[in-house]
């Protein structure tokens, strides 16, 4: 106490010296809570780092999702640790279980690479038992994730009115394929959303048709946005006490995802789009930004060149991007030192009309080596490039699976299988991937833990709610 004491005394001494510190006072902002550390914050954990628990421990998450795009959510948010029950159709389940199966009488990887670090309880939620179980559900969790067709929650009798009034805390979070307007009601599904978010207008070559993309943008890249809105919304709880609604429209995360493109459809009014290749070949523009090929998203050069093996592999090919800082290095690799000072090839802008022939130049090069030697010859001078990898080389690559970013897990009835693991990496947050759950594994446990007990326990089982409808009054699965 006396030491303190002491020592605002000197505070107040030096004060009176310096002139007064401006306090900048931050809109809305209320001054942090008075803790012991006076910054609102528990004490630091002396607890070695990946030992103090998992980012979202404690969240409780009803997971009402299906198909791809709900799934990757809540799969993300278990693999920060919160805790997933999945609310699945008694006797079918999630319909990914079946289908595209490669194993017969086993979940489809379909199903378990988009479901694991969840729990799984089979729940009829038309039946008047099953609605009952969800009201005890919503009470239980923190945050509802759904993705059925529009209405079809309303449909159940799970307005957010209701689910507002039993548990004012609960966040409700949907993935749609629309936001509000004319197409709101509509399903969609992954290339729809890929359509409609301007992915696949700027995709492709200029003289094909749209294309689509691999990467599944719209399902997986909306269920990312949506864990995003989650997780803000439980931030913000904190503070308001209250849940919210959250609502991801396919749309408009494609959209997010392609906005470069948009940033491009601006530019288009203010002249070509010299970075183009289309730009170089001097064929004109538009109204709409065109489909660029394999050119480079941003302003520098690059594009997709074959290498040694080409003729028999698919993927023996390399992105190779002419950026400007290492304009020299690339002449010399190429064995064309003389581009580095002839005004047709020195600068940036002198080469643009010429991009087609550079990089036919470059592939000469290229095809005379393997794309993992373009890879180290390239970087070792920090030129930018990237091998094609096929999904059998990231499959077999160990230092993926060294970073847990490609996972081997083991499966009760159809064996071992590859999963993508946590693509986010924490230092205090360790993931550690489970396997999906079967259909209802743990629809007794968690009964359980909402005080289904003795008789009532027993009157859930045999009333049809949380089995098939044809095996009646059969008991739990
Ligand atoms: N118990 C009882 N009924 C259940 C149930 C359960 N546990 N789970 C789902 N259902 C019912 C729903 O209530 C709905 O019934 P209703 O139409 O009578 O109201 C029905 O199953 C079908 O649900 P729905 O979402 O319409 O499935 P669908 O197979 O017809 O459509 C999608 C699938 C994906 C097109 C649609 O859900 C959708 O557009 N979702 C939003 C966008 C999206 O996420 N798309 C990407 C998917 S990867």
């Amino acid at each position: 106490m006396a030491t303190k004491k002491k020592s605002t005394k000197a505070k107040s001494k030096s004060a009176a010296k310096k002139p007064a510190k401006k306090v900048v006072k931050l809109a809305g902002r209320k001054p942090a809570a008075k803790t012991a550390n006076g910054n609102g914050l528990p004490r630091p954990s002396t607890k070695p780092y990946g030992q103090a628990g998992k980012a979202l421990e404690g969240v409780r998450i009803l997971d009402f999702t299906h198909v791809q795009s709900g799934p990757t959510c809540t799969q993300l948010l278990g693999y920060m640790g919160a805790d997933v029950i999945k609310v699945e159709r008694p006797g079918a389940g999630d319909v990914t279980r079946g289908q595209l199966r490669d194993v017969k009488g086993a979940d489809s990887l379909y199903f378990t690479m988009l479901n694991g670090n969840k729990r799984s309880i089979t729940i009829d939620s038309k039946h008047p038992k099953g609605k009952e179980i969800l009201e005890r559900l919503i009470k239980y969790c923190d945050v509802l994730v759904e993705n059925f067709a529009p209405g079809a929650l309303d449909r159940m009798g799970l307005t957010w009115d209701y689910i507002h009034k039993t548990n004012p805390r609960m966040i409700v979070a949907s993935v749609k394929g629309f936001g509000p307007g004319p197409y709101e009601d509509c399903k969609v599904y992954e290339n729809v959303a890929q359509c409609a978010g301007g992915a696949a207008s700027t995709t492709g070559f200029r003289e094909g048709p749209p294309l689509v993309t691999g990467a599944q943008i719209g399902d997986s890249g909306t269920g990312l946005h949506l864990a995003f809105g989650i997780v803000c919304a439980l931030y913000q709880r904190k503070r308001t006490g209250r849940g919210q609604k959250v609502l991801c429209a396919m749309q408009d995360g494609v959209l997010n995802l392609a906005r470069v493109k948009l940033r491009d459809q601006q530019r288009l009014t203010h002249g070509p789009l010299t970075e183009y290749s289309q730009h170089g070949e001097g064929v004109p523009f538009g109204k709409a930004v065109p489909r660029a090929g394999n050119d480079s998203g941003g302003g520098q050069p690059g594009w997709i060149l074959k290498c040694k093996g080409w003729e028999t592999d698919p993927d023996a090919y390399t992105y190779f991007i002419t950026q400007a800082p290492v304009w020299g290095a690339i002449c010399d690799i190429i064995g064309k030192p003389e581009w580095k000072t002839d005004p047709d090839y020195a600068t940036p802008p002198a080469r643009l009309p010429r991009l087609k022939h550079i990089f036919a130049t470059i592939e000469e090069w290229t095809k005379t080596k393997t794309k993992f030697e373009v890879m180290e010859i390239c970087n070792a001078v920090d030129i930018p490039v990237g091998p094609i990898l096929s999904m059998k080389e990231i499959a077999e690559d160990a230092s993926l699976r060294d970073a847990g970013t490609v996972v081997e897990v083991d499966h009760p009835t159809r064996g071992k299988y590859l999963t993508v693991g946590n693509p986010v990496k924490m230092s205090d947050s360790i993931t550690e991937v489970k396997r999906s759950p079967l259909l209802g594994e743990h629809t007794e446990e968690i009964l359980r833990l909402l005080d289904y007990s003795g008789g009532e326990l027993d009157a859930v089982k045999t009333s049809g709610a949380i089995t098939a409808p044809e095996k009646g009054q059969a008991q739990a699965a």
